[in-house]
């Protein structure tokens, strides 16, 4: 029988947090790419200087804590590794990272987050058995966000939304007669560009699609790293009115996908979009959260994990309503539209007792207009949730 391990628990030192914070920033430089995975930073230190970091760019491609090591090589032994996430304990499409972690010589871990993943996690255990000094928590709340995509993933099993809104500032998103173009500045619509490219999919919906007729692609300066991004341009559009000649349905601007009710499928209408390259994909849902939802999912399993929803007012409304508006990007530009369509058109909400509770992120000025980002807080917490 084998004698039981003491495990050599750590205890947070001065500059654990300064260096975990360059893991999560080394974390935030993976680009679109790495999805589903989370993105990871890892940073290796001995006598106080950095031997080796790096972070987890491509799923399939070598975890954070693998780039470092390759770079600190000798240097990693009796080094502390700064990880953002639990190194893993499992076989997935690369080997297990504690086992890395323990042939090179690093005597001390410490990691920011427990891995969620019911596969994956353990590792921390499995390195303080082996004697390794391990200590978990260090900067959590501030990489918890690097997650935050990979957790909607895994445990809803659905692509994560980020919807954005744009109103003036007694809420209305577009005036009495429909118009909505331009309520905000300039600045503010690069912003936009700047997180479509960001996004798998840019989704609206019909009622968006046929008012604005809108484009949907990345518009971004030349030469910008982000400018030649083709995210996936979506309508959910169970009537499927959105007409051939829409500029969606025009394929030199980036591919389309319609999701509609199942039984619009070999109608005239889809044939006619088919013709001009249109996905069309039938859902059997109806109800506007079953159809979000399933549409969502749907989404997650064909490849779209991060979906960025530009609106109107209903689907906005359905997503909140359904627990799936992940977060929140809302401009607001200093105009007043008087009556006219709000942000949340139908919210399921009554009394203020029913209100829907938000956790602000950060507000900033973006030329002359607010960007308010936030989160839906789901049942007393935010997405920023445990498993
Ligand atoms: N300021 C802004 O940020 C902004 C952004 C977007 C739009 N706008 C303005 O807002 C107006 C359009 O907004 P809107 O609220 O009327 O329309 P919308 O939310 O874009 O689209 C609503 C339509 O989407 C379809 N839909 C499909 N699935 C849905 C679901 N799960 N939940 C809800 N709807 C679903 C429904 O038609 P089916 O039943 O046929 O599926 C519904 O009628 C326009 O005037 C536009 O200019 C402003």
């Amino acid at each position: 029988m084998t004698p039981p391990v003491t495990p050599k628990m750590s205890t947070e030192r001065h500059s654990d947090a300064d260096w975990m914070h360059r893991a999560i920033a080394l974390a935030w430089q993976a680009g679109p790419e790495v999805r589903p995975n989370p993105r990871v930073g890892c940073v290796l230190v001995r006598d106080g200087v950095c031997v080796g970091e790096g972070f987890h760019a491509q799923v399939g491609g070598p975890h954070a804590e693998v780039v470092a090591l390759r770079a600190a090589g000798d240097a990693a032994r009796g080094a502390t590794a700064y990880v953002t996430l639990e190194p893993c304990n499992h076989h997935g499409r690369t080997p297990p990272c504690v086992d890395g972690l323990l042939a090179a010589g690093v005597t001390r871990v410490v990691c920011a987050c427990r891995d969620p993943h019911p596969q994956a996690r353990g590792g921390l255990d499995r390195l303080a058995a082996a004697g390794v000094e391990v200590l978990a928590g260090v900067c959590e709340a501030e990489a918890a966000a690097l997650l935050e995509v990979f957790l909607v993933n895994t445990f809803d099993d659905r692509a994560h939304v980020r919807l954005k809104l744009a109103a003036s500032l007694d809420g209305r998103t577009a005036a009495r007669d429909g118009s909505s173009r331009w309520i905000t500045g300039p600045q503010a619509r690069e912003l936009v560009h700047r997180q479509r490219a960001e996004a798998d999919a840019v989704v609206v919906g019909s009622g968006t699609a046929l008012a604005d007729d809108p484009g949907l692609d990345v518009r971004l300066p030349a030469g910008d790293a982000l400018a030649g991004r083709r995210p996936l341009r979506v309508v959910f559009d169970r009537r499927l009115r959105l007409p051939p000649t829409a500029a969606l349905a025009d394929a030199s601007r980036g591919p389309c996908r319609v999701y509609t009710a199942a039984s619009q499928l070999g109608g005239a209408a889809a044939i006619a979009l088919q013709a001009r390259g249109v996905e069309i994909v039938g859902l059997d849902a109806t109800g506007d959260q079953a159809f979000a939802l399933a549409a969502l999912r749907d989404l997650h399993r064909r490849g779209q994990h991060a979906v960025y929803v530009e609106g109107g007012a209903a689907l906005a409304a359905t997503l909140v309503d359904a627990g799936c508006a992940d977060a929140l990007e809302v401009f607001l530009a200093p105009k007043l539209l008087g009556p006219g369509r709000g942000l949340f058109e139908g919210l399921a909400v009554t009394s203020i007792d029913q209100a829907a509770l938000l956790t602000i992120d950060a507000v900033d000025r973006v030329g002359d207009d607010l960007h308010v980002r936030a989160r839906v807080r789901r049942g007393g917490s935010d997405v920023h949730r445990d498993h």
